[in-house]
């Protein structure tokens, strides 16, 4: 008998401020309970939340804010770090004991036999003792494993952040990644927009923010819209369906 597939929801790039205030006049805390509380990601079996929880530098106020939310879910929450993040103030609001190696948060999370992996690019790079752990506990799976990272590990065919804002150390990340052969599917945020992008045999994911969408066909930072976006993944053990939604009321 095949294993059931998982339901996974991934909410990006949140960019929650340290108060109610509104950031760059959008409500950002409204747009993520858009997010959360859409009709899509009822019934997970896991809420990955990627990174950019705060909105500008580790606001603490960002991290009790989700916290506080999600304290009565029974759904199981991932947190990784994004730029805008820090692990060390990130784990006083989430549970991430065990998880925390030098001051990069990176871990595995097993349901149901199944594995999936989160790595730590706070700083633009993916480092080298992440990547020959990822490449061991890879190894160490026998079927099929997921991986979710804050930035993407390419470049996306986005002027903007392309150009400014992509990951530092692409070229090795992807030698690495390439060696993995039960990896076929990475998810990221970051960018602000969606898309998909194949390298080598694996996709990698764009998921859009739910604070706003950055226009990628602008040299300069240009907002598409303020609609949050977020996607819902089906993992399947010989399919995996995702897919993006966009609130209709930005
Ligand atoms: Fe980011």
């Amino acid at each position: 008998m095949g294993k059931r597939a998982l339901k996974i929801g991934q909410i990006s790039d949140p960019h929650i401020g340290e108060d109610e205030s509104l950031v760059q006049g959008i409500d950002v805390r409204k747009n993520f309970l858009e997010a959360y509380n859409s009709e899509s990601m009822k019934d997970l079996d896991l809420l990955v939340l990627s990174g950019d929880l705060a909105n500008e530098d580790a606001e603490p106020g960002a991290y009790s804010y989700i916290a506080n939310l999600l304290k009565d879910s029974k759904v199981p929450v991932c947190v990784i770090s994004g730029n805008h993040d820090n692990v060390e103030v990130m784990g006083q609001f989430f549970d991430l004991d065990g998880k925390i190696h030098d001051g990069e948060c990176y871990y595995r999370y097993d349901i149901d036999g199944r594995s999936m992996f989160f790595l730590d690019s706070t700083n633009g790079t993916v480092s080298g003792k992440q990547l020959a752990w990822l490449e061991s506990e890879a190894s160490k799976v026998e079927g099929e494993i997921l991986l979710f990272v804050h930035h993407p590990p390419c470049y996306c065919g986005h002027k903007f952040m392309d150009m400014k804002y992509s990951m530092k150390n692409i070229e090795e990340v992807q030698a690495t990644l390439s060696r993995i052969k039960n990896l076929k599917y990475i998810f990221v945020g970051h960018y602000h927009f969606e898309t998909e992008i194949e390298i080598g045999n694996q996709i990698v994911y764009v998921t859009p923010s739910t604070q706003m969408q950055i226009d990628p066909n602008q040299s300069v930072f240009c907002l598409s819209s303020a609609a949050p976006g977020w996607r819902v993944i089906e993992w399947g053990e010989n399919f995996l369906e995702t897919k993006v939604y966009f609130s209709h009321t930005p």
